[in-house]
């Protein structure tokens, strides 16, 4: 079997995420995770969670390995599906909203579709729960913050971390507010957003 990706990023955030997903996800549902990556958070985080039907997805070359982390003992996550943000998205809504990394790799302005569709596929009183690294008052939070920007533009300048306030400001065009910010290892945040 070929090797699988392996994030050491997705391994060491994975347990603290949890205990934010424990906290905000209380109530069975349905949770699409965009973006999934390697797969691991859904693999790992949704064995965790088996009140929730975790859907992982990502872009089409990303589901073989979502796939491949599927096969680990433990995880009860769905079988991946294809949803490029700026794309035709699933049905919906769902209950809960995950993605990880991703905000820093999408630009500003699939940014922007990815948090006013989500929005429109989520349900009421559904939350929207996103983790990365952000800037505060324009400021980055750390050295390896802004050494990461400046690598990231590097590789692509639609790329960067993004102000907390102007996704605070996105979330709020679709009338869904700031529920709670939490600090997380490596300089990085998990947001919480809902009605
Ligand atoms: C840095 S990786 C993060 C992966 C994983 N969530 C993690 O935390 O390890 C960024 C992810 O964003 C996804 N992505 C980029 N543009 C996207 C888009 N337009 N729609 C959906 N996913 C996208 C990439 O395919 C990739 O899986």
């Amino acid at each position: 079997m070929q090797e699988r990706p392996y994030s050491q990023a997705a391994e060491n955030n994975k347990v603290p995420i949890l205990a934010v997903l424990q906290k905000h996800c209380q109530a069975p549902g349905t949770l699409l995770e965009i973006g999934a990556g390697t797969g691991q958070h859904a693999a790992w985080l949704s064995g965790r969670l088996p009140h929730l039907h975790w859907q992982p997805s990502d872009m089409a070359a990303n589901l073989p390995h979502i796939r491949q982390w599927q096969s680990d003992p433990g995880s009860r996550a769905l079988p991946p599906i294809e949803l490029d943000v700026a794309a035709q998205w699933p049905a919906g809504p769902f209950d809960y909203l995950f993605t990880a990394n991703t905000f820093h790799i999408m630009a500003a302005s699939l940014v922007e579709i990815c948090i006013r569709e989500g929005c429109r596929h989520l349900a009421d009183r559904g939350k929207f729960l996103v983790y990365g690294p952000f800037n505060y008052d324009g400021q980055y939070t750390s050295d390896s913050n802004r050494q990461f920007d400046q690598w990231l533009k590097d590789v692509d300048d639609n790329r960067g971390i993004r102000d907390q306030e102007w996704v605070v400001e996105q979330f709020a065009r679709e009338q869904r507010r700031l529920l709670a910010d939490h600090e997380m290892p490596a300089n990085n945040r998990l947001l919480v957003f809902g009605d």
